[in-house]
């Protein structure tokens, strides 16, 4: 881990907390004056490092920077031996498709666990070979999974496992619980919050499935008066823009807990 990173996790794990630089460098084991270069990099990246004198640094609220610093310090003991220090969290800002991305990790070897995540896609697929509406606001990942790591190759056991996971981790950050149209539609208020496309990759001669690509696309804070005509009629988001009252890190390291405790053994 770069300083940068080092320094953006502690301030992660310690959001709300003023702490300051010289507790950070102690803590970290780092010079002040890195402390003091790396807060800076971040702000450059566009986080929002609150400092108060005689108080510290603190990570402000509003922010909600997508960062594997960020999700990893929401996720409990046993998930934190798959994904600290290792490169299995991706992060883009913009690309064609997280589930296209990920099919090429896998097929490069990705492992087990890979997760890529983007703010945006341009040619977000849904199933059936539609198209996914995917501008900035919304919450774009696919997560890579091994068939020896898995509970059921029921592939609709698997989409509606994922369903179920991504509605208990709404409920349980913000409180609503969206219906799961089966066998991949999330709504709240009959209106779309989340579809989820599930893809695989299997050696043709003895149709062993080698790997899985789960897909999740949530409406987070997105512009819906922004969608399509046609679009937006039956869409919805969990936000206005800017009024999110959890992170995306939050809900990606509550829907990779849930995901990996229902569908991995
Ligand atoms: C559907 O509504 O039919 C499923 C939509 C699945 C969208 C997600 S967004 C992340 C991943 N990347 C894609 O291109 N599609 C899935």
């Amino acid at each position: 881990m770069t300083s940068k990173e080092k320094v953006l996790a502690y301030l992660e794990s310690n959001k709300e907390t003023f702490l300051s630089g010289e507790a950070i460098a102690k803590e970290l084991g780092l010079s002040r004056n890195s402390i003091w270069k790396a807060v800076n990099e971040l702000r450059k990246a566009g986080y929002n490092i609150e400092a108060i004198n005689n108080k510290g640094y603190r990570l402000g609220t509003s922010n909600d920077i997508i960062s594997a610093a960020g999700i990893t310090s929401y996720l409990s003991e046993s998930l934190l031996n798959l994904y600290s220090g290792n490169d299995l969290i991706r992060i883009y800002d913009t690309v064609n498709s997280t589930n296209r991305l990920a099919k090429e990790a896998a097929i490069a070897g990705a492992n087990h666990g890979t997760i890529i995540i983007a703010n945006e896609q341009t040619e977000g697929r849904g199933r059936k070979d539609h198209s996914f509406y995917s501008p900035k606001g919304g919450l774009y990942m696919s997560l890579i999974l091994k068939p020896d790591k898995l509970s059921t190759m029921v592939p609709d056991t698997i989409t509606i496992k994922t369903g179920n996971s991504v509605c208990d981790a709404i409920y349980s950050l913000l409180g609503i619980r969206p219906t799961l149209k089966p066998i991949n539609d999330l709504f709240i208020d009959d209106k779309k919050i989340c579809g989820i496309l599930t893809e695989a990759g299997t050696e043709f001669e003895t149709g062993d499935v080698q790997w899985i690509v789960i897909g999740i696309g949530i409406n987070f804070d997105s512009d819906i008066n922004a969608f399509p005509a046609d679009i937006k009629k039956s869409a919805t988001s969990l936000f206005a823009p800017g009024k999110a009252t959890f992170t995306k890190n939050q809900l990606v390291a509550e829907i990779l807990t849930n995901v990996i405790k229902n569908i991995c053994i």
